[in-house]
């Protein structure tokens, strides 16, 4: 089977829109199956800037179809301003779907992503306050509209209704806050509901029939590996699964389609939003890898926090998603260090902790364990072959391997898509 997953294997914006859209151009297909607009995608080709939330990054490959699984949660405002952004780039719009199953985002979800982050004070998660969390709480609830209900126009105005007249009391009666405007509301989906008709589609048959006739499919990963609800540093976490096993179920197919996973790591760490981070670095040097690194949010513009490579975290993330290779990014952004760590375990006053712990109490008391490496210290960012690449960096990615147990099948050392080595077929 020719599927491949594509998962962060961090705490996201490991690079993952830069390798999508590089590998994008074997595909016929690209696949988003999880998460919303909390997603922020940067693929740079000829020198622009292209940020992507909810469409998928092989967008900017003519020949690719995309499409929205039924697992996302689908915010139509956000997607038609990502639609019109992009068409005035010149880019066409017309090989997108969107699932007839995917829940939809609404306006009340957004307000109450921000009313509950307020109300948890210090104890907030740091969401992009998209509504993600409040949306894929109505789904588990089984309150929530879907893609499918905007067919019907009178209908989806009942339901949407229904739902307004319940969270504006929520909002009113447990936070204080302003109430929604119900007509305005309505009125405003139900046009947008028109304008997003030919783009809705049973995506799983889609999928399905592209995998039979032996067609290229990419899975396209959000968010990352310690992210995931189940998996990651709940709670601080967003409240999807971005692992490989969310991919086949937010796409509508059945899990023997994936034949290759890779896993997309960042040669160093970094996390937006709460929770602890054993490599954390609140010094100089993180500091500076913040700098090189642009490490800002494309979301929401934060800075991200920044730390040394955790091979801990790596592992747990080779485990959970069956990772059958590593796509290494932004290597270049170490290439001024003397000196680079890598931490391969934890330190719990005393005892060598080897496996990612879930009681996130004990994980923020960890010291991290390192290994040092020497670092290389010259530009590497016009290397085009691993043989180009000086042993010093060579070593550095020997190690993730020995670590991990997965090969390094490519190596990213800039933003632009020809600034990619690859050194064993991926798709
Ligand atoms: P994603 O969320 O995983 O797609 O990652 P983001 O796009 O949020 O963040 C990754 C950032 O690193 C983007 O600004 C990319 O343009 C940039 N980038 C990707 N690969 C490289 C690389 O190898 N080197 C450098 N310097 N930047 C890179
Ligand atoms: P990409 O796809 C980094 C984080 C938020 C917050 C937590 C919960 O660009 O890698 P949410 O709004 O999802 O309820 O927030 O998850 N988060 C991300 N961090 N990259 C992302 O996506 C993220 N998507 C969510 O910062 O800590
Ligand atoms: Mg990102």
């Amino acid at each position: 089977m020719p599927a491949l997953a594509v998962v962060g294997t961090q705490w996201g914006d490991e690079g993952k829109g830069k390798m999508i859209d590089y590998l994008a151009k074997q595909a016929d297909v690209v696949v988003r199956a999880a998460g919303g607009n909390n997603a922020g995608h940067t693929v740079v080709m000829g020198g622009k800037k292209y940020a992507l939330k909810l469409i998928p990054s092989g967008v900017l490959n003519p020949q690719a179809l995309n499409i929205i699984g039924n697992g996302v949660v689908f915010d139509v405002k956000g997607f038609f301003d990502e639609v019109d952004h992009l068409k005035a780039d010149g880019l066409p719009m017309d090989k997108i779907y969107v699932s007839d199953r995917a829940h939809l985002v609404l306006p009340y979800h957004k307000v109450l992503d921000g009313l509950y982050e307020a109300a948890r004070g210090a104890e907030d998660i740091g969401t992009t306050k998209k509504g993600i969390g409040p949306a894929y709480m109505d789904k588990v609830e089984r309150s929530g509209l879907r893609v499918c209900d905007m067919k019907n126009p009178d209908r989806f105005a009942e339901k949407l209704g229904a739902q307004i007249d319940r969270k504006n009391e929520q909002i009113v009666k447990l936070f204080g806050g302003e109430p929604l405007d119900k007509e305005a509301v309505i009125a405003e989906y139900v046009e947008l509901a028109k304008r997003l008709e030919p783009y809705i589609a049973d995506t799983g048959v889609i999928v399905y029939g592209v995998i039979k006739a032996g067609k290229k499919v990419l899975f396209e990963g959000a968010q990352g590996t310690m992210l995931d609800i189940d998996l990651g540093t709940y709670p601080f976490v967003t409240s999807s699964h971005p692992t490989s096993g969310g991919f086949t179920s937010g796409a509508g197919v059945g899990s023997n389609v994936i034949s290759q996973v890779l896993g997309i790591v960042k040669a160093y760490t970094t996390r937006v939003g709460k929770g602890p981070f054993v490599t954390e670095l609140f010094d100089a040097t993180g500091e500076r890898i913040r700098e090189v690194g642009h490490e800002y949010g494309t979301v929401t513009g934060r800075a991200r926090r920044c730390g040394w490579l955790d091979a801990v975290v790596l592992k747990y993330a080779a485990r959970v998603n069956g990772l059958t290779g590593i796509a290494l990014m932004l290597l270049d952004v170490l290439s001024e260090f003397e000196t680079l760590k890598i931490c391969y375990a934890y330190d719990h006053n005393g005892k060598i902790i080897e496996n990612f712990p879930a009681d996130l109490d004990l994980v923020a008391e960890c010291k991290p364990v390192y290994k040092e490496l020497k670092g290389w210290q010259c530009d590497i960012s016009g290397c085009r072959s691993y043989d180009d690449l000086p042993e010093e960096a060579k070593n550095y990615i020997k190690e993730i391997e020995t670590l991990t147990g997965v090969p390094v099948k490519s190596i990213s050392v800039g933003p632009d898509r020809d600034q990619t080595m690859i050194r064993q077929e991926i798709f």
